[in-house]
């Protein structure tokens, strides 16, 4: 048995930091030329062993959590931020009691209130923002243009506070509460990853900002039970009811925090996979297009104006759904996903296989990595892996079972990815919301959020721009570069 090679590089402590940091999906693809699917890489002294394809996908993701943990991975970044007694503070089977109380708040009754809230916030956004001053003008010869990033951020905390965040959040929007969110998303960046806790004002802010934005929910939750139920469709309503399995409920602070890590979760994720959504509809405008017009199929009223969407007729648009499933193949927000390595652990020869008589063992004190970003765009796993076609997706026996296919035959075996199961189970080449325990449960929450805000902002204007821009990696999740504005123009009605 032997380590895993470790990539060359000049400044010992250092390592790759800059070439991971700068562009780590390029890092990647270099690396496997080099060295294979498994390779160690020196990330500022961590030893960070690298996994990748559908394989390295599963040895990470489907490893046990007592081995290969997340906990001991992440707790530095989040507890500051999120708080304590939730999420990566607290062992593993706490955790896990902690996610099913939230899949109780993430129902199909709440998310049925949702659509309707979602697309007033959206529309109310449109007619008032500044932003949208020529869509406001009411003419529908001009074009306009805004930050498709700058709208996105505002838009998705608007419409995640009226909906799971609940009511109080969201009148807190237009006062304080945004400013503390801004503040504790300052201490939610790749420094923060790498430097725990530096001697910076930002990291004063961030401390500041989580003891009051943390206050601010027990409040609500205190004045909420004082004035008895009032079977709100949030959050915060369906943790208040949760009791863990030894008899108790959670405590309020535990509530709060848990709040923020979700507001943190979904956040950027969403706001990224809208923008880019938006820009790749901008840029290929003959499928804005057909988008309008399944809208217009499903939704036209007699009199030519469109009525709302039900959430299980948002479910049920195919065109919508390919959309934002090939949007996020090509730009998931997270391209390194982590957990320390607490024991020895072998690498399945079937992964690495560096000769008969060798295999991988990743010691105990390094991080593994799976970056599902690398499988979703490997030429070995999709056809014309850089272009963005949605309609890859709406067709069983086209591009994208053949490119399934094209994997199961090069190496040599059957691997039945499945249609509907792309996304499921551990060893999957398309995993944007990751796989196994730590899977996310934001997804249907973030398909209702994106596919009510995307149709909104589609039926009410045409989007154009000359190309879409590269990914910035220098944020904690991945976002476009600048310029990234988006020219628009008032549909006629
Ligand atoms: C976990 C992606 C939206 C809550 C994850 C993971 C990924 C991911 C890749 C796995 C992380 C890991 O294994 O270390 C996304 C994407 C989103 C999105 C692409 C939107 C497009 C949301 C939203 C929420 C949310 C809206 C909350 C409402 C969570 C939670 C976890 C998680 C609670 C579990 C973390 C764990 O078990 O360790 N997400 N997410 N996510 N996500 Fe999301």
């Amino acid at each position: 048995a032997t380590d895993p090679p470790v990539i060359f590089h000049w400044l010992p402590i250092i390592g790759s930091a800059i070439s991971y940091g700068n562009d780590p999906l390029n890092f990647f693809f270099s690396a496997r030329e080099k060295y294979g699917d498994v390779f160690t890489f020196i990330l500022l002294g961590r030893k960070v062993t690298v996994a990748l394809g559908p394989k390295g996908n599963n040895f990470v993701l489907g490893g046990k959590s007592t081995v290969l943990n997340a906990e001991d991975a992440y707790t530095h970044l989040t507890t500051p931020v999120f708080g304590k007694d939730v999420v990566y503070d607290v062992p593993n089977e706490v955790f896990m009691e902690q996610k099913r109380f939230v899949k109780v708040g993430l129902s199909s009754e709440n998310f049925r209130a949702y659509v309707g809230m979602i697309e007033d916030e959206v529309q109310e956004f449109l007619t008032h923002d500044p932003s949208f001053s020529v869509f406001q003008a009411n003419d529908v010869n001009e074009w306009g243009e805004f930050d498709v990033q700058k709208v996105l951020q505002e838009i998705t905390i608007l419409t995640a506070s009226r909906t799971l965040q609940g009511k109080e959040v969201r009148a807190g929007m237009d006062k304080s509460f945004s400013e503390l969110y801004n503040d504790l998303d300052g201490g939610f960046t790749p420094i923060n990853f790498l430097f725990p806790n530096l001697p910076l004002p930002s990291y004063r802010r961030r401390d500041k900002a989580h003891a009051k934005m943390s206050a601010f929910y027990v409040d609500i939750i205190k004045q909420r039970r004082a004035k008895g139920n009032h079977g709100e469709p949030d959050m915060i309503e369906a943790l208040m009811q949760q009791t863990y399995r030894n008899g108790e409920p959670l405590k309020e602070h535990q509530i709060a925090h848990m709040m923020i890590a979700l507001l943190m979760a979904g956040q950027h994720t969403s706001s990224a996979s809208g923008s880019w959504t938006l820009l790749h509809l901008a840029a290929n405008p003959e499928v804005a297009d057909a988008l309008y017009q399944e809208q217009l199929k499903n939704f036209s009223n007699p009199d030519g104006t469109l009525r709302s969407m039900t959430y299980e007729e948002l479910k049920a648009l195919p065109l919508m759904d390919a959309i934002i499933r090939e949007t996020l193949r090509m730009h998931p927000p997270i391209h390194s996903i982590m957990r320390y390595v607490r024991d020895d652990v072998v690498v399945p020869p079937s992964l690495s296989a560096p000769s008969e008589d060798k295999t991988y063992v990743v010691p105990k004190g390094h991080y593994v990595l799976a970056s599902p970003a690398v499988s979703q765009t490997d030429p070995r796993v999709w056809k014309e892996p850089l272009k963005w076609d949605p309609y890859r997706w709406s067709d069983p026996e086209g591009v994208a079972a053949q490119a399934f296919a094209t994997y199961a035959d090069e190496h040599g075996e059957k691997v039945d990815y499945g249609f509907g199961a792309v996304s499921k189970g551990t060893e999957s080449p398309y995993q944007p919301f990751g796989a196994g325990k730590h899977r996310c449960i934001g997804e249907q929450f973030a398909y209702l959020q994106l596919g009510t805000i995307v149709a909104t902002i589609i039926r009410n204007m045409e989007l154009r721009i000359d190309g879409v821009p590269e990914h910035n990696y220098h944020t904690m999740i991945t976002m476009p570069k600048t310029p990234r504005t988006i020219r628009y123009r008032r549909r006629k009605f």
